[in-house]
Formats: structure tokens, C-alpha cells, sequence
């Protein structure tokens, strides 16, 4: 069995460092969310994943969980499974038994993590082959020459969509419909709209976990940027917006701060924001109507009994 490991993403420290200037700078500071998961942020984002209030992850795997073989139905065997932001691989390698996949390809920016992910994988479904791939798929969706290109399922869990803005989804979700032929397809979960009360406790849990993983980022800011941040003149601040119908995460200055790095420096005034990630939510209707903007065809769609989380298998025709 060919197995390999393709890399293609290298940081550029010069391009990074200018990105993240340029938006400290702007009149509202903003940074990409993709800068919240260094080592301890990932490691943050999964004790996220366990809290109670953070109901995305358990959510989702209750649909997995009961209704996997209608989705493996729609699906059809013989997949080439490609696993956007696999991570530790664990959403995908939980759909290998149903789904019974020919080829498994994870893709992931975090290259060192995906590659000791996939070899411990490779010991547990020695007959699938596996091609593991660091890449910015964010940038490009150009799969090496390696993959197949039969029969190609985007795998895309977690409501990670919602962190593009809906333009951005639709260029994102064009651009895998044009990565896949009339046999393919694209299973992605989405979160829903629901009661603010449910959105905002998501966001500002009661141990502080995601403030802490927010809070991280201005650590992961001083040594990508060699800035001066302090945590203690920050703090967390999460909520949903109505009218845009996203969650927004922000940094507050707590007091007058001046910050400075090499190529800049900013005053922040007490009350004055970072804005570090919108979460956008979805009605089923809009979201099935951006999945056609994109090209797609027939979806179908499974959810848990509130109404909550979506699960869809869009076919590209
Ligand atoms: C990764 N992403 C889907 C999470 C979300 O819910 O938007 C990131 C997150 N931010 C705060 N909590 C979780």
C-alpha cells in the first residue's frame, strides 16, 4: 500500500508579520482567526470542545452517531475521503467503518501534528491508503497529482464555515465544487441559529477556557510579531450579533495600553477592541442556498431533534 506524506505549506515569517501589522494598525485592530491555535491554543480549543456549554462538537457526533448509515448511504462506498483541518484525524477515522473510504487524504496547516496523526493511523487501517497533506487550504484547494481524483468527498466538520464571513464561505465552497468531478461531493457541518442565551454561554463559558484561548492569542501575537502584550490589560469579551448573525469574539483593553513591536507600535484606549474571530450562523435555508451558489446539487441534510447543528452531503451534480 502507497502511503506518503506531501508538504506544501512553509510559513513565511516576513508575510505573517506583515498581515498581522498591518491589521493591529487598521482603524478597528483585527487579527485572522488561524492565529488563535498555536500548541496551547489548539490544546485550549479541545478542552473547549468538552465544556458544557460549547455544544458544537457533541452536537454534530450525536448526528454522526444516529444517522451514519443513512449518510454513509447517500455517500456510497469507495470514497476518496479528503479531510479538511483533519487534525487528529479522530471526526474522520470514526467514518472509516461505514463510509469505507478507498483513499484517505488529511490536509491540515499544522503540518508536524497531521504527520504524527497519520502514522499512528496507518497502523489502524493498514488497507486504506494514506496521503497526508500540509497545506493552507484556506489559499488553494490544488491537490498534488497523487490524490485520486475519482470519487472525491470533501470532508469539512465542525462548523469551521462559520468562521469565514458567508462571501468567503461561497468562494471557499466554489472552489472545493470545482476540486471534485460530477462523482463527487462534500459533507460539512454547520450550526445554527438558535436562542442568544445558548450562543452567548457557547462563547463566555463559566471556567473562562475560551477566555483563556482568546487571551492566548495575544501570547502567540508576542512571539510571532515580538510584541509586548500583556495579558492582565485584556480581557475577553464573546457575543452574538443579530443583525450579522455571528458570534464575535473580541480583545478589550481593560486601561490606556501602548503596545509595540518592531515595525509598529498602537495606544489602545480602556474599552478599546481587538476583534479575533466571528463564528457565523446559519438557517438551513441559507446555508443550503449558499451550497447552491457554489454549484451544488442535491443535499441532503440530517439534524439533532432541537434543531441546533446540520449535517449535509451536498453532490456536486
Ligand atoms: C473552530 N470553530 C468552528 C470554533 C467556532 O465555534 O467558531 C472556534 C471557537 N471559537 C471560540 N470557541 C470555539
Amino acid at each position: 500500500m502507497h502511503n506518503g506524506f506531501i508538504q506544501l505549506y512553509f510559513p513565511d515569517a516576513d508575510a505573517i508579520r506583515a498581515e498581522l501589522s498591518e491589521g493591529l494598525l487598521a482603524q478597528h485592530a483585527h487579527t485572522s482567526p488561524k492565529y488563535l491555535y498555536d500548541a496551547l491554543g489548539s490544546t485550549l480549543f479541545e478542552a473547549i470542545c468538552k465544556l458544557p456549554e460549547y455544544y458544537p462538537t457533541r452536537t454534530e457526533a450525536a448526528i454522526f452517531d444516529n444517522c451514519l448509515s443513512d449518510i454513509a448511504r447517500s455517500i456510497g462506498r469507495g470514497s476518496t475521503l479528503i479531510d479538511l483541518g483533519a487534525g487528529n484525524c479522530d471526526k474522520a477515522a470514526r467514518l472509516f467503518s461505514a463510509l469505507q473510504p478507498v483513499e484517505y487524504v488529511p490536509v491540515d496547516i499544522s503540518v508536524d501534528f497531521l504527520r504524527d496523526a497519520v502514522t499512528t493511523l496507518r497502523q489502524r487501517y493498514p488497507h486504506i491508503k494514506m496521503t497526508g497533506i500540509g497545506m493552507d487550504f484556506s489559499l488553494s484547494l490544488d491537490l498534488p497529482q497523487a490524490v485520486r481524483k475519482e470519487k472525491r468527498l470533501f470532508f469539512y466538520p465542525g462548523s469551521s464555515i462559520g468562521n469565514f464571513n458567508p462571501d468567503e464561505a461561497a468562494t471557499f465552497l466554489a472552489r472545493i465544487r470545482e476540486a471534485c468531478r460530477s462523482d463527487g461531493g462534500l459533507l460539512i457541518g454547520v450550526d445554527l441559529v438558535k436562542d442568544m442565551a445558548t450562543l452567548d454561554a457557547a462563547y463566555d463559558d463559566a471556567l473562562g477556557v475560551t477566555s483563556a484561548f482568546n487571551l492566548n492569542l495575544l501570547l502567540h501575537l508576542n512571539t510571532l510579531l515580538g510584541a509586548d502584550f500583556d495579558p492582565r490589560d485584556w480581557r475577553h469579551r464573546a457575543f452574538f450579533n443579530q443583525h450579522e448573525s455571528r458570534i464575535e469574539m473580541h480583545l478589550e483593553a481593560c486601561r490606556d495600553v501602548e503596545v509595540r513591536w518592531p515595525e509598529g507600535r498602537r495606544r489602545f484606549n480602556e474599552g478599546e477592541r481587538i476583534h479575533t474571530e466571528c463564528s457565523y450562523k446559519y438557517t438551513a435555508d441559507n446555508f443550503l442556498r449558499l451550497l447552491e451558489r457554489a454549484g451544488f446539487g442535491t443535499t441532503r441534510t440530517w439534524t439533532d431533534e432541537r434543531g441546533w447543528f446540520l449535517v449535509c452531503h451536498a453532490r456536486a451534480v
